[in-house]
């Protein structure tokens, strides 16, 4: 990554890291869950693992004590959201998914049915995704905004999520400068590779310390970990470049 990365001048908490489950079936999830055991507390369910699996191995992982980040990301009008973010505030998950370019009405919406089904023990936290990491410039232009590049369609999309009362975004880490620079809300960041991890299809990358250096708040963090021979260790050695991070070992 061509970055300069800085940390910031206050103590920042080391980000947790969610392990993408993607999966198309609860058994082959419910396998890496077992294999990371205890050390693997925060997990990401995507739509593929959703559409395969549904509520009820969400409410697994839950009533297991995990933490998950149900990434559904939902973009429709304010009253379906407010009604689909209600439903999974009642399964007792730690952050959820909606599009920015829905528009404010349907973040408060987002936010609102959060706030108001939320569990006692678990309040569900809402996260804006700005740009989809795979659209670029073209992308943007063919569905007519080509006034903006992709950076500041990202940062008008962070601004629009900040007064939209949500409690973060997610950005990959080429953009967390940009968007820091004009909210304080939480960053989430995927598109999270090891030095020496392939990079699959994931472009704009980054390595954990890079990330966690330039103000990421949560990482995820998939087949570099699922489909390591080795998942625990793959997991150790992200947890502890981060740790190092955070003690100013690496930097
Ligand atoms: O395996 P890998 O680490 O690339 O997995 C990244 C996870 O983060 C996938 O579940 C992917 O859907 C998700 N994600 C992403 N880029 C985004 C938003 C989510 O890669 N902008």
């Amino acid at each position: 990554m061509g970055c300069e990365v800085m940390m910031d001048e206050h103590t920042q908490a080391v980000p947790p890291v969610f392990v993408a489950l993607d999966y198309s079936t609860a058994d082959e999830a419910r396998r890496i869950v077992e294999k990371l055991g205890n050390n693997g507390i925060h997990y990401k369910v995507g739509l593929q693992l959703y559409v395969a699996a549904g509520r009820s191995f969400v409410e697994e992982l839950v009533d297991m004590g995990k933490q998950i980040f149900l990434d559904l990301k939902f973009h429709d009008i304010p009253n379906t959201v407010y009604g689909a973010v209600a439903e999974v505030a009642k399964m007792g998950v730690q952050l959820l998914t909606v599009h920015a370019n829905g528009g404010k009405g349907m973040l408060q919406a987002a936010v609102d049915a959060a706030h108001t089904y939320s569990g006692s023990s678990t309040e569900t936290r809402v996260l804006a995704v700005t740009l989809l990491t795979s659209l670029n410039q073209y992308d943007l232009e063919s569905i007519g905004c080509s006034a903006n590049s992709v950076s500041d369609h990202v940062v008008r999309l962070a601004k629009l999520a900040d007064t939209s009362g949500v409690y973060g975004v997610v950005c990959s880490a080429h953009e967390l400068a940009a968007v820091r620079k004009v909210t304080t809300l939480k960053t989430l960041v995927p598109g999270i590779r090891p030095k020496e991890a392939c990079h699959a299809d994931q472009a704009r990358v980054a390595t954990p310390s890079q990330a966690f250096q330039l103000g990421a708040n949560y990482l995820v963090v998939g087949r570099p970990i699922t489909q390591d021979p080795d998942p625990v260790r793959a997991l150790l050695a992200i947890q502890t470049e981060l740790s190092r991070t955070g003690t100013g070992e690496i930097g």
